[in-house]
């Protein structure tokens, strides 16, 4: 109610914004409203430039609205003003990404202009979580692993039963469009599957039809080879129906992650039901034990990563080499993991980033480690001359 008499009471003092009546769905869900309270609303609407309107559209006066902290007057906006704010809101934000473009199958296209990058508020996916993601590094004009990202995704979709908007082809065209369109060259490429909107209903039955979005992130920052704090997570893992498939379920991991930083740490590590070593919020973990195994969980209770995986295939040079025994992925207990020479956290994010220290345990001699700086080494090179199986060149 503060909305509509908020609404009523800037009609009143002659200070409604003169385009109220444009055409969108909340400008007529006003005009219904006031016309049901006998307002005479319509004598206002005179012609008066919106310079004139308490919500103008002065630069300096929307960057200071779409900040504004006043709950007690709550303007009901245009769709003009709306544009204008979601503007003004993606220039003052904290985080400086740059979104490139962004496609979603509810326009059937291609935008570039951030501030119009949304999904609806009806999604299944942003009140019930039903939806699931995934996402690929773009590096010097190729996505890397985009079909190995693909078929994940797909996999996910199908456990959260999602039925696909398009066929694998058509997604995977959908998406090289996209990254074309973005002229990116640098960065990465989310993309999302959702049941699509509909209702707020638990059932995605009233669901219209299912929903494809996917996004383009500028990134040039080098990798971070920095060794970091782990810790183990106190907030329970996600039980292996729903660890398994990448949903946008992610709020243990985000408190995960919030544990970490709040303890001096860069990410926590989850233990499986029987304690065994899990996996990060956003990566998987390796360990280098002291007779130069390589060792990774089994990935039947975690996300199967695509850059674990090939960092799997991509170490077998280092057993030929002698610089590994061999690979494992197998169980491995906290103990074993804690006396490692080596820890390792594994992801599309982060690569290959060196663990120095997990919980009060300092890992090896406390410094990075040589089978991390190759193994990061060699994904690297993979990203930047791998065989064509894993980079995608993009036509721009
Ligand atoms: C829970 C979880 N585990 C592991 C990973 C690593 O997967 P990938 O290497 O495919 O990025 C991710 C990636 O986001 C993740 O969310």
């Amino acid at each position: 109610m503060a909305l509509l008499s908020s609404v009523h009471k800037s009609i009143l003092e002659g200070s409604y914004p003169a385009n109220i009546f444009d055409s969108s769905p909340v400008s007529s869900v006003a005009a219904r409203y006031l016309s049901s309270t006998g307002v005479g609303f319509r004598s206002r609407i005179d012609g008066s430039s919106s310079k004139e309107t308490k919500f103008g559209r002065n630069s300096v006066q929307i960057k200071a609205l779409a900040d504004h902290t006043n709950t007690s007057e709550v303007p009901l906006l245009s769709r003009s003003e709306v544009f204008e704010r979601l503007t003004a809101n993606q220039e003052n934000r904290k985080s400086k990404q740059h979104y490139l473009a962004m496609y979603s199958s509810i326009f059937g296209g291609i935008t570039t202009e951030p501030s119009l990058m949304v999904i609806p508020m009806d999604d299944h996916m942003v009140h019930r979580g039903h939806g699931v993601f995934d996402t690929a590094a773009i590096m010097d004009g190729y996505v890397y692993e985009l079909d190995q990202h693909i078929d994940r995704f797909l996999r996910s979709a199908s456990m959260a039963k999602i039925s696909l908007p398009f066929d694998k082809k058509g997604i995977r065209n959908i998406l090289i469009q996209t990254v074309v369109a973005s002229k990116c060259k640098q960065g990465s490429l989310r993309y999302w599957v959702s049941a699509g909107p509909g209702d707020f209903q638990l059932s995605p039955y009233g669901c219209h039809q299912p929903a494809l979005y996917a996004i383009v992130i500028k990134d040039q920052s080098p990798p971070d080879w920095s060794g970091v704090k782990v810790i183990t997570s106190s907030i329970p893992i996600k039980p292996p129906q729903f660890a398994t498939m990448k949903s946008v379920n992610y709020l243990p991991n985000v408190l995960s992650k919030m544990e970490a930083q709040e303890n001096g740490g860069f990410a926590a590590i989850w233990l499986d039901d029987e304690g065994y070593i899990a996996e990060g919020p956003n990566m998987n973990v390796a360990f280098v034990t002291k007779e130069k195994e390589l060792v990774m969980p089994c990935f039947d209770k975690i996300l199967s990563g695509c850059t674990a995986r090939r960092v799997l295939s991509l170490a077998e040079g280092l057993v030929r080499e002698g610089k590994l025994s061999e690979i494992s992925v197998r169980n491995l207990t906290v103990e074993e993991g804690k006396m490692a020479d080596e820890m390792m956290l594994i992801g599309s994010g982060v690569l290959v980033r060196p663990v120095l220290q997990w919980d009060d345990q300092v890992i090896g001699n406390g410094k990075e480690g040589h089978v991390a700086r190759t193994l990061l080494n060699l994904i690297l090179e993979d990203m930047k001359s791998g065989p064509s199986t894993v980079r995608v060149p993009i036509p721009y």
